[in-house]
């Protein structure tokens, strides 16, 4: 039987064009720790397309170590400038500016001057990364966010210590309104063997859960999308893979763009659960 990385243009599918959208993604060249020059950055984005990509939001990071950098506007016009060198290149994919903000407290305010931006600058969705080996409590963001109708997606949850220890705080999360955003490689297990069976866990929940491919590069950490998608077919199902690899990511972007009034019934297809093989 094909798989669904093998057939991506379901006719009964929400892509419009076929593809995976992929939410998280350092896709430009120059701007922090993704491809260094713009020949690297079109390698990385003709693997994006390869991966069956269509569609990213480019995620440079903000705050943390770039703190000062990076500001949204920049952002913006780094990315129009870079959709056009894609158009002269013949490299069919659409690019839209957000970014992959690190736990601060300046950030509700940030959001509201535009110099930290949501996912495709609507104001909808925020990702949101915490540092690696430090616990940090990011629910008093998430919460004041959710009063501002922002919706909090947590940045590869699995590759936080405080959450391959403790996995349950996953959950508290997601009560207060997040999302959980699973990098497709740690999936593939290129994180290792710890961060891959958290990633597991986090799957096999009932979580508003998405997969995108976190990509830096065409090495270490390259698209693999389509490598995920089978491996939670194979182990999860394919109602899961299509969930969390296709449905929920489009879903995003779509809801996104959508009136305010319709993304409480848009939100209700993340809820599912799924059995661990
Ligand atoms: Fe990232």
């Amino acid at each position: 039987m094909a798989t669904i990385a093998g057939e991506l243009n379901l006719e009964d599918g929400p892509q419009p064009d076929g593809g995976f959208v992929d939410l998280h993604c350092h896709c430009l060249p120059g701007i922090d720790d993704g491809p260094a020059t713009p020949a690297a950055a079109l390698d990385l984005c003709r693997a994006l397309t390869d991966d069956g990509i269509t569609t990213v939001i480019a995620t440079p990071h903000q705050l943390g170590r770039y703190d000062g950098r990076n500001p949204g506007d920049s952002i913006k016009k780094a990315v129009a400038a870079w959709q056009s060198v894609l158009r002269d290149h013949g490299v069919p994919l659409t690019v839209l500016a957000g970014a992959e903000a690190r736990l601060d407290e300046r950030i509700p305010a940030m959001l509201a001057s535009g110099a930290v931006l949501t996912l495709a600058d609507q104001g909808v969705f925020f990702l949101l990364e915490l540092p690696l080996g430090a616990d940090s409590d990011p629910l008093p963001l998430i919460r004041a966010l959710s009063r501002r109708s922002v919706r909090t997606i947590i940045a590869h949850p699995e590759r936080y210590r405080a959450v391959m220890r403790r996995p349950e705080l996953a959950r508290a999360w997601v009560d207060q309104g997040a999302c959980l955003q699973v990098n497709a490689g740690s999936v593939a297990g290129d994180f290792g063997a710890e961060i891959a069976r958290t990633a597991w866990q986090l799957l096999s929940q009932p979580f508003p859960l998405l997969v995108a491919s976190d990509a830096h590069d065409t090495h270490g950490r390259r698209p693999r999308m389509r490598l995920a998608a089978d491996l939670i077919e194979r182990k999860l199902g394919r109602d899961a893979a299509r969930r969390a690899c296709i449905e929920n990511p489009w879903e995003i972007l779509r809801s996104s763009a959508a009136d305010q009034a319709v993304r409480p019934q848009l939100e209700l297809r993340f809820s599912a659960a799924a059995e661990l093989n």
